[in-house]
């Protein structure tokens, strides 16, 4: 069996989760993706620094641009600006698939990116970026490309979530369910990026450009986060019948000299509660997506966290490296792990 050389920029809560399933789940991780994924090194700022899991010390370097020219995938979850472009620029110039969670990086520089990858020929995925483990991008990108998507709206931004629901449900303050937040690996670096709404504003734009196939500058979102909000303007809500939920809404819309164009909009809103969107608690991430043809759709699950977020990354290296390989959606897998029929009569179920 082949074997692809994996490197991995950053090593944070996502990162090291990453790693892990690199080296847990590296023989059912080689048959679905047709070839063995090796993870040669783990560049990071601080080769000491205390680490969410515990990882073998001789993965880690300092060097990131070494470990970039040997390798076949890299995968980039440093987040920020710089050095994240340089290295993945670097990565597209050597021939490597990318895949990145990088929000901030694609709502910024996205179409300088998407395009050095595509005149190199390689493969630059990035499910990982907005709404945490929930297949979302894909579907907009591939399986809704033959309708035209009209509105995408919805709570991509974990943080300001669990922050709204604990002060919703138990009437914590903002600050120490923000401290929570960050305990749990939810929050950026930092967390100013979250609760003033500028990951779900980075979130929005990548949903724009994938779902209405146009450019769209991160400085034409609408912006306003949850930081004024208070314990007793969530107590107000609560009374009236409503919940306060950070959504991002980015639509198709018609404006007053009739051109049809994008908005992209955050800002808290005011919920019934009996809204499906009012249900979605802590940092779970629910988004609707509305096409001509399909109808409205909704997309639910964990928004933020290591091993939720690392599940949609490493779904983008098997696809990378499949492509790779030339092998196609499950057929590896099914020529090398074979799993017996189970007879339902000897099974209890219960939903
Ligand atoms: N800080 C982000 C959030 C992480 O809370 O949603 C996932 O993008």
């Amino acid at each position: 069996m082949k074997t692809l050389k994996v490197a991995l920029l950053g090593c944070g809560n996502v990162g090291a989760q990453v790693a892990r399933i690199l080296i847990d789940d590296a023989e059912v991780l080689a048959a679905r993706t047709g070839a063995r994924l090796q993870l040669t090194g783990i560049a990071v700022r601080d080769v000491a620094a205390k680490r969410t899991v515990d990882l073998p010390a001789e993965l880690f370097t300092t060097e990131a641009e070494p470990l970039i020219k040997d390798a076949d995938i890299v995968i980039e979850l440093l987040g920020g600006l710089e050095p994240a472009r340089t290295l993945i620029r670097s990565a597209i110039d050597n021939g490597a698939a990318v895949v990145t969670g990088n929000k901030a990086l694609l709502a910024a520089d996205g179409q300088d990116l998407y395009a050095r990858a595509d005149e190199a020929g390689v493969e630059l995925s990035f499910e990982a970026a907005v709404a945490g483990a929930i297949p979302l991008l894909r579907p907009i990108r591939e399986s809704l490309a033959g309708d035209r998507i009209t509105k995408v709206m919805g709570i991509v931004n974990g943080t300001t979530n669990y922050i709204l629901d604990q002060m919703d449900s138990t009437g914590a303050q903002f600050a120490d369910a923000l401290a929570a937040a960050q305990e749990l690996g939810y929050a950026e670096a930092d967390p100013t990026a979250d609760v003033e709404g500028h990951d779900a504003a980075a979130k929005g734009a990548i949903l724009a450009e994938l779902a209405f196939h146009t450019p769209f500058d991160l400085a034409n979102v609408q912006c306003q986060g949850i930081s004024s909000i208070t314990a007793d303007d969530i107590a107000a809500a609560k009374d009236a019948g409503y919940v306060i939920k950070l959504l991002s809404i980015a639509e198709r819309l018609r404006g007053l000299d009739g051109r049809e164009g994008v908005a992209v909009r955050v800002h808290p809103t005011l919920l019934p509660r009996q809204h499906p969107l009012a249900a979605v608690h802590g940092a779970f991430n629910a988004v609707f997506v509305e096409a001509e043809n399909a109808g409205e759709m909704m997309f639910y699950g964990q928004g933020a966290g290591g091993a939720p977020t690392a599940s949609a990354v490493l779904g983008d290296v098997v696809s990378a490296g499949r492509r790779m390989v030339g092998g196609g959606p499950g057929r590896t897998e099914t020529a090398t792990v074979q799993l017996p029929a189970v007879g339902l009569d000897s099974v209890k179920t219960s939903y």
